[in-house]
This record gives C-alpha cells, sequence and structure tokens, in this order.
C-alpha cells in the first residue's frame, strides 16, 4: 500500500474524535476544538513536562503513553494512556509544573496554550468537569506520596 495507515497520517480531527470527552462533538465542535491547539509528535522518552518549572501548555494524549515522575519523592506516580490529559495543574492553579512527564513511546499530543485552555473549558463544560475533578484527586495523590 502507498498510503500509510499510521496514526501520523490521521487528521487531527480523526484523532480527537477517539478521545471519549469529545465523541458526542459535531463537526462545528471538533473545527473550534482544533483552533484552540494543535498536534505535536514526542518521540519515546522525551520530557513534555519538567517539575518545577513554569508550564505554559496543556495536553490530550491522542496516541501512546506517558510516565508521571516525583522527582523530589523520587516515586513513579502514574502512567497514563490515550483519551487522557496532563498538564492542567500548574496552568489552573498557577504553580511550577509539579511533576515530571515523559513519553514512554512515540506519542501525538494536542497542545493547547493557556489562554486558549481557558476558551476551551468554557466551550466543553463536560472536559472542564473532568478536568476539575482530576485535579483535586491528583493534588491528594501527591499530597499522600
Ligand atoms: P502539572 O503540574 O502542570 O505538570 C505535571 C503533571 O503531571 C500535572 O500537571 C498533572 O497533569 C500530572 N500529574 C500530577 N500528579 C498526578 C497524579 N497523581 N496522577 C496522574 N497525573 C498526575
Amino acid at each position: 500500500k502507498l498510503v500509510s495507515k499510521s496514526p501520523d497520517n490521521w487528521t487531527l480531527r480523526d484523532l480527537l474524535r477517539r478521545v471519549a470527552y469529545f465523541e458526542g462533538c459535531s463537526d462545528l465542535e471538533l473545527r473550534q476544538l482544533i483552533e484552540y491547539g494543535y498536534r505535536q509528535l514526542f518521540p519515546n522518552g522525551q520530557v513534555v513536562c519538567q517539575e518545577n518549572e513554569p508550564g505554559d501548555s496543556f495536553y490530550i494524549i491522542l496516541t501512546g503513553s506517558v510516565e508521571v515522575f516525583s522527582q523530589k519523592a523520587e516515586k513513579y506516580i502514574a502512567t497514563l494512556h490515550q483519551g487522557e490529559f496532563f498538564g492542567e495543574m500548574s496552568l489552573l492553579m498557577g504553580t511550577p509544573r509539579s511533576a515530571t512527564v515523559r513519553t514512554l513511546e512515540d506519542s501525538i499530543l494536542f497542545v493547547v496554550d493557556r489562554h486558549d485552555l481557558q476558551k476551551l473549558l468554557v466551550d466543553h463544560r463536560e472536559l472542564a468537569d473532568q478536568i476539575a475533578q482530576k485535579l483535586s484527586e491528583r493534588q491528594q495523590a501527591l499530597r499522600d506520596l
């Protein structure tokens, strides 16, 4: 076959459709969503968020997986997969990155910069609720490390 079916060649809209929060989105909503962010391929082993550094972006995993690690506690925290998000804590709390996030394989991430996240959250209440809930769970987990 001449045309590769690798996810690298899927359209951003196809990739976002696979994310549970956006399953019910109309084509119009997906087009709006796409304007708030961009797709970026991170190779295996790349640090996406560095603990203690300021955070400027929020990420949704379109393909692949990442590991969340606390350098301060020297502890593994979590593995996140396709459809999950990270990087919300520093953006919403105004704090430095709470942990280091690194890809576990080549991964395509949907990247949303700080000022666009606010707009995205107004448009996508379901995602906003999910983020708020995860944020408090993750804060608790970090305190319990
Ligand atoms: P942020 O602090 O911006 O950067 C590091 C990210 O790691 C953080 O946002 C969360 O998205 C993620 N993270 C922190 N703690 C946890 C946890 N307990 N479980 C899953 N993800 C986490």
